[in-house]
C-alpha cells in the first residue's frame, strides 16, 4: 500500500492504484477524457498531466503507478499551461457549435475549457470537416466533428460487448470514429456508448433535443425492466411543465444507469433504457365502470364501495373461497405486502402472483429471461406464483369475484379465457397502470401508479432490496397499488392502515421473515440483500 504526497496531503492507496485515483481519494481531482474506471487504460487524451517531484516531464496520472514516496502536484503552473495547451490541441477542429450541441451543459469540453481552459484562441486556419449527424445504429448519432478521439466508445464495444463495431478509421487530424464497414451499432447496450462518450460526438437519437439538460429533474430508481433491477437515474422534465407541450405535467424524458458496484455497475441494456415509453401507452388515468353501454367514468369512492360490498357479502355468505386475488411480479414489495396482509385478514385464500407473460432475453450480461423486477420479491413474501391456476378456475366458474392487480391477463391466457372469466364472475376488477385487454374484459378499472410515480422497493435476483423513488405524481386519477389496497381494507374495517410505503415497508420487516432487520436506511442507494 503505497504512500503518495499530493498537494501537500499524505495519502495511502491501495497496491496498483494509479495517481488519478490517488488524486482523487486525496480530494485533488484531476480532469480526465479517455480514462473510464469500467474500461482498459488508453492514456491518448492526455488532459490528466500531473507534475511528480523527481520526473524529468509531466507523466499522465490515468496511466502512472502510485509508488512509495511519490510527490505529486496537480495544480502547480507548469500542470495548468500542459492542461490549457491539451485543450486548446483537443479544440483545435472542433466545430465549437454548442449553442445547437444536444450535450451542452453535460459537455466534459464545456466543463473543462471553463475550468482549465479560457485560453485565447491562436488556430486562425481552416478547420478539418468531417461528417455530423450521422445515424450509427437505431439508437446513436454519430457528430465526427465534436469527437475528442478518446476511444472510450471503441473500447466498450471491444471489452463489455465484445461486439466490436466502432473504430477509429484514417489518420493525423483527418482520424474519425466510425462502424466497421457493413456493420451497425447495434448490439444490446449500444446507449452506454452515449453515456460515456465526454463530449457530443455521440448523442442519443430519442433523447436528442427533447429537454435541454438543465431543466431534468433528476430521481434514483431501478430499471423495472427484468429482474436484475439494474440502478438508474429517471430523468425528467419538471422543470419545463408549464410548456403546453408538456400538459400531463412532468414526464420521463430519458433513463441512465446509476452505478452499483454488484449489480450492473455503469451499464445497463437499451431494452430498459427504451423501455420507459410503455409508461405513457395507452394510460390509466381515470376509475372505470361498465355498464350496460361499455365503460363510464366513475369515482373512486363508488368503484371502492362496490368492490368492499361485494366481498362483504361474500363474507357473509361464507364463500370467500369464491373470491380470488391475482397480483403481479411488477409490484413493488410493499404492494404485494399490503395486498397480502388485506386478503389475509378478509379471508381470501386464493391469492396468486403472476409473472410475465413470456421470457425476454437473456445474455451472459445483464439481461434476465425473467422480465419483470420483483418475482424474487413475491417469492420472499410467501405468494404463490400460480397464477394461471388460479384464472383457470375463474374460467370454471369457481370464482364469482376476481381482482386482478397489475398483469394484464389478456396477454397472459388470452382474450377468449378473459371473456370466459368475465361471463363466468359477477365482478371482474382490473387495476393496472395501462390499458391491456383486460381493461375491456373488466367489470371495474382502477387507475395504479406506474413505478416511476411511486415509492417502495423491488427484490432483484440476487435477493437484493432496492430502493424505487417518485420521479414525479401519478398521473390523473392514478395511485399506488398498496395506496388502494389501505383504502379499500378502511371500508371493510380491516386494521391494515398505512400513510405511506415506508411505513408499509417498515411493517414489512417486521413481520416477514426474509426482510426482518431491513430500512429504508439501511437499504439505502445500493441496496441490501435479504437475509437467507
Ligand atoms: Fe470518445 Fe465520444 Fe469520440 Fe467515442 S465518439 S472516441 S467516446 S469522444
Ligand atoms: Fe489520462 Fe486521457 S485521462 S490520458
Amino acid at each position: 500500500m503505497p504512500t503518495l504526497t499530493i498537494d501537500g496531503k499524505t495519502v495511502t492507496v491501495p497496491e496498483g492504484a494509479t495517481v488519478l485515483q490517488a488524486c482523487e481519494q486525496a480530494g485533488s481531482p484531476v480532469p480526465f477524457y479517455c480514462y473510464h474506471p469500467g474500461l482498459s487504460i488508453a492514456g491518448n487524451c492526455r488532459i490528466c498531466l500531473v507534475e511528480v517531484e523527481q520526473s524529468p516531464k509531466l507523466p499522465i496520472a490515468c496511466y502512472t503507478p502510485a509508488a512509495e514516496g511519490m510527490v505529486v502536484h496537480t495544480t502547480s503552473d507548469k500542470v495548468l499551461k500542459a492542461r490549457q495547451d491539451v485543450l486548446e490541441f483537443l479544440l483545435i477542429n472542433h466545430p465549437l457549435d454548442c449553442p445547437v450541441c444536444d450535450q451542452a451543459g453535460e459537455c466534459w469540453l464545456q466543463d473543462y475549457y471553463m475550468n482549465y481552459g479560457l485560453y485565447n484562441p491562436k488556430f486562425d486556419e481552416e478547420k478539418v470537416k468531417k461528417p455530423k449527424a450521422v445515424p450509427i445504429g437505431p439508437t446513436v448519432m454519430l457528430d465526427a466533428e465534436r469527437c475528442i478521439l478518446c476511444s472510450r466508445c471503441v473500447r466498450f464495444c471491444d471489452e463489455i460487448t465484445k461486439t466490436g463495431e466502432l473504430g477509429i478509421f484514417n489518420r493525423g487530424d483527418h482520424s474519425e470514429i466510425g462502424v466497421a464497414p457493413g456493420k451497425e451499432l447495434t448490439n444490446d447496450y449500444s446507449g452506454c456508448t452515449v453515456d460515456i462518450c465526454p463530449v457530443g460526438a455521440l448523442t442519443d437519437r430519442d433523447f436528442r433535443f427533447k429537454c435541454r439538460v438543465w431543466y431534468l429533474g433528476s430521481t434514483k430508481s431501478v430499471c423495472p425492466g427484468c429482474s436484475m433491477g439494474c440502478n438508474i437515474e429517471i430523468h425528467d422534465n419538471r422543470e419545463r411543465k408549464e410548456r403546453p407541450h408538456v400538459a400531463q405535467g412532468a414526464r420521463v424524458m430519458r433513463l441512465k444507469p446509476r452505478y452499483n458496484a454488484d449489480v450492473n455497475q455503469w451499464w445497463m441494456c437499451d431494452a430498459g433504457r427504451y423501455g420507459y415509453k410503455a409508461i405513457d401507452e395507452q394510460r390509466l388515468t381515470t376509475v372505470q365502470h361498465r355498464n350496460g353501454h361499455g365503460h363510464q367514468t366513475s369515482t373512486w369512492s363508488d368503484a371502492l364501495d362496490l368492490l368492499a360490498s361485494t366481498l362483504r357479502r361474500l363474507q357473509e355468505a361464507r364463500q370467500m373461497d369464491r373470491a380470488g386475488v391475482i397480483l403481479s411480479t411488477q409490484l413493488t414489495n410493499e404492494d404485494l405486502y399490503v395486498a397480502k396482509r388485506v386478503a389475509q385478514a378478509l379471508g381470501i385464500r386464493n391469492v396468486a402472483v403472476q409473472g410475465p407473460a413470456r421470457p425476454g432475453r437473456q445474455d451472459d450480461f445483464l439481461m434476465k429471461a425473467d422480465t419483470s423486477p420483483n418475482t424474487r420479491g413475491a417469492q420472499a413474501l410467501g405468494l404463490s406464483l400460480d397464477a394461471a391456476g388460479l384464472f383457470a378456475r375463474a374460467a370454471r366458474g369457481e370464482l364469482t369475484t376476481l381482482y386482478v392487480c397489475g398483469p394484464d391477463v389478456i396477454e397472459a391466457y388470452g382474450q377468449a379465457a378473459a371473456d370466459q372469466v368475465k361471463n363466468c364472475v359477477e365482478l371482474f376488477v382490473y387495476q393496472g397502470s395501462n390499458a391491456g385487454g383486460s381493461v375491456q374484459a373488466a367489470h371495474l378499472v382502477l387507475p395504479a401508479a406506474v413505478y416511476a410515480e411511486k415509492d417502495g422497493t423491488f427484490t432483484n435476483d440476487q435477493g437484493r432490496v432496492q430502493r424505487i423513488r417518485p420521479a414525479f405524481a401519478p398521473l390523473g386519477e392514478a395511485k399506488p397499488d398498496w395506496q388502494i389496497w389501505t383504502e379499500l381494507a378502511a371500508r371493510l374495517e380491516v386494521p391494515v392502515s398505512f400513510t405511506d410505503a415506508a411505513a408499509v415497508f417498515a411493517d414489512l420487516a417486521a413481520r416477514e421473515p426474509a426482510f426482518k432487520g431491513l430500512t429504508y436506511e439501511i437499504i439505502g442507494d445500493a441496496g441490501a440483500l435479504l437475509k437467507a
